[in-house]
């Protein structure tokens, strides 16, 4: 006994200087920080760096000298975070903002040096006298779930949404003044830390410092979970995870199946289901002329049926917000400016380009014009529309009847998702106008989405870089590996638009 006793000290104490050893150096984590960090969060830790203004970076870098963070694992009521919150957030970044991954790049003694020196900001000193207790976890069940779903339908949906897609229509602000949406559940890749029960059950415990997000523990709060529920609640809000909304690397095609009969024309048919989903990231459009740096929406799914007349594509992506210009109760969420239809768009080239060449990011040039398919939402007194255009670059476009060409395109919102179908016949009359459908070609397609309530309009708006869609024959052997020199374009390509692109398990 009295053995194991000295064996405990002997570890303790080696624990404790090897964790002095490695509490950091702040000078070195200075040198650092003033490399790599101050572009965003300012010389002075005050977030004011010069790409750090709110009008560029949405959500905009923290400030340091408040002393608050947002994700940490500390009770509420404890202002420190432990180290080791700040160090994961520094080593994996957070995904779906710009706040870089760093594990790469940085030694892990300067990220440690980091903690130290970022510390400083706000004179936080010592560590925390308290820990979340996460050791009676509550593993998931089906009467977990059961109980979890209550909960979340009384505790968390009034901001979240009823299923979790962070629709709910309130004003959010955090204490920096920035407008902050509730996080989208069923998109696991876009959290800041991850979805995995642990860390949903460490933000509702702990709240979200500095934002609305409350503590669910906290005993003055009306709202307070026993331990047991707010695991039920965290078990049920990762089980909100939608599979299908994953974007996978690499995955540059939409895949249109060919079948027999009438090709689905409502967005909510089931048998969209049979169609397989393809996911890109959306980023602002940074190019033309009206540049646009705060946007809202951050994916868009693709899915694609044709028959031996026509191809219809159905394209889905979360907006947390249905915007109805001239809509009294559209316009109560907004924070400033006037609410603009929400909108989709596909293009693509007029000719299918031989070598797997693609039009110039944005909207083609003069070589390579482009066909523009397009729908909007309705306003408070006119229908959903339908539109045409052609164009060759930013400046040179024409706009052209889309009800002669055959284009018909329809959109269902429900509980913070658009799904919009478009439908044409495979070719046209006009073949230097039209794309001409082609089996068994990569042709390329890119994709544009405005959120009208984030007051996007003309060319502000989000996009996606330009991808391929490929009409599958029946029967035969066609694969879908591409030239490899054009693959790694393509993903490069991809690497360099997407914001943050990096996923967590
Ligand atoms: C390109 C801009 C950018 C750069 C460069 C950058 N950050 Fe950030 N950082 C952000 C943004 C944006 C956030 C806030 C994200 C949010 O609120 O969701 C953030 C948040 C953080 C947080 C807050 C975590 C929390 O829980 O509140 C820490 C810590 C941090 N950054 C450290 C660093 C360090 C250290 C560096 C340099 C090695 C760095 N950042 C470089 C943009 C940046
Ligand atoms: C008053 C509004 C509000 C309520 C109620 C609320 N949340 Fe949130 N939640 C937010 C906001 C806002 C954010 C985004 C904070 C940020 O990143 O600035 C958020 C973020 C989150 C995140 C993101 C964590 C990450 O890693 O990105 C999770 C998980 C979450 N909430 C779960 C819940 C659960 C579960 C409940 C109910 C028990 C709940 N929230 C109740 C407003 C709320």
């Amino acid at each position: 006994m009295k053995i194991k006793n000295l064996l405990l000290i002997i570890l303790a104490v080696l624990f404790v200087s090897s964790t002095v050893f490695a509490s950091g150096d702040k000078e070195n984590g200075k040198k650092i920080y003033e490399k790599k960090c101050i572009w965003c969060h300012g010389k002075n830790g005050d977030g004011k760096g010069p790409a750090g203004s709110g009008a560029f970076l949405n959500p905009p870098p923290r400030d340091f000298t408040s002393g608050m963070y947002k994700f940490k694992t500390t009770p509420f009521d404890e202002i420190l975070p432990n180290d080791e919150d700040i160090f994961k957030m520094i080593a994996d970044g957070m995904p779906d903002s710009s706040m870089p991954a760093w594990k790469d790049i940085l030694k892990e003694k300067d990220m440690w040096d980091l903690v130290e020196y970022i510390k400083t900001f706000a004179g936080l000193t010592g560590k925390p006298a308290k820990q979340i207790d996460f050791a009676k976890q509550v593993k998931t069940s089906k009467e977990g779930i059961e109980r979890g779903k209550k909960l979340f339908l009384d505790r968390c949906a009034e901001c979240h949404g009823e299923e979790g897609r962070g629709d709910a229509t309130k004003k959010l602000k955090d204490d920096w003044d920035a407008r902050t949406w509730p996080r989208n559940l069923t998109k696991s890749w876009s959290f800041r830390v991850n979805n995995n029960p642990k860390e949903i059950f460490a933000r509702i415990t702990a709240g979200i410092p500095g934002t609305l997000m409350p503590s669910f523990a906290d005993p003055a709060s009306k709202k307070k979970m026993t331990d047991e529920e707010r695991w039920d609640v965290a078990n049920y809000a990762a089980s909100l995870a939608d599979a299908s909304k994953t974007i996978k690397e690499g995955s540059t095609v939409v895949k249109a199946k060919r079948i027999l009969g009438n090709l689905p024309e409502k967005a909510d048919d089931p048998k969209w289901q049979e169609a397989e989903p393809t996911n890109f990231y959306l980023v602002a459009q940074i190019i033309g002329k009206e540049r646009f740096f705060t946007p809202s929406n951050n994916s868009i799914m693709a899915r694609a049926f044709y028959n031996d007349k026509e191809i219809a594509i159905l394209l889905e992506w979360d907006d947390r917000t249905k915007s109805i210009p001239g809509d009294e109760k559209a316009a109560e969420i907004l924070l400033e400016g006037e609410v603009y239809n929400d909108a989709v768009a596909a293009q693509f080239p007029v000719t299918i380009p031989e070598e797997m060449e693609k039009p110039y990011f944005g909207m083609g040039d003069a070589a390579r014009p482009v066909n523009m398919w397009s729908w909007k939402s309705e306003k408070k007194d006119a229908p959903q529309a339908v539109g045409l255009l052609n164009a060759m670059g930013f400046e040179k476009v024409e706009q052209r009847d889309a009800n002669k060409a055959g284009l018909t395109a329809a959109g269902v919102y429900n509980k913070g998702t658009w799904r919009v179908v478009m439908k044409r016949s495979l070719k046209t009359g006009e073949k230097d106008k039209d794309i001409q459908f082609e089996e068994g070609k990569f042709i390329p397609i890119a994709f544009s989405v405005w959120d009208g309530t984030n007051s996007e309009k003309g060319s502000k708006h989000t996009m996606t870089t330009w991808y391929w869609i490929f009409l599958k024959p029946e029967a035969g052997a066609y694969v879908y590996a591409m030239p490899v020199v054009v693959a790694l374009l393509v993903f490069g390509g991809c690497v360099l638009l997407a914001r943050s692109s990096q996923r967590k398990e």
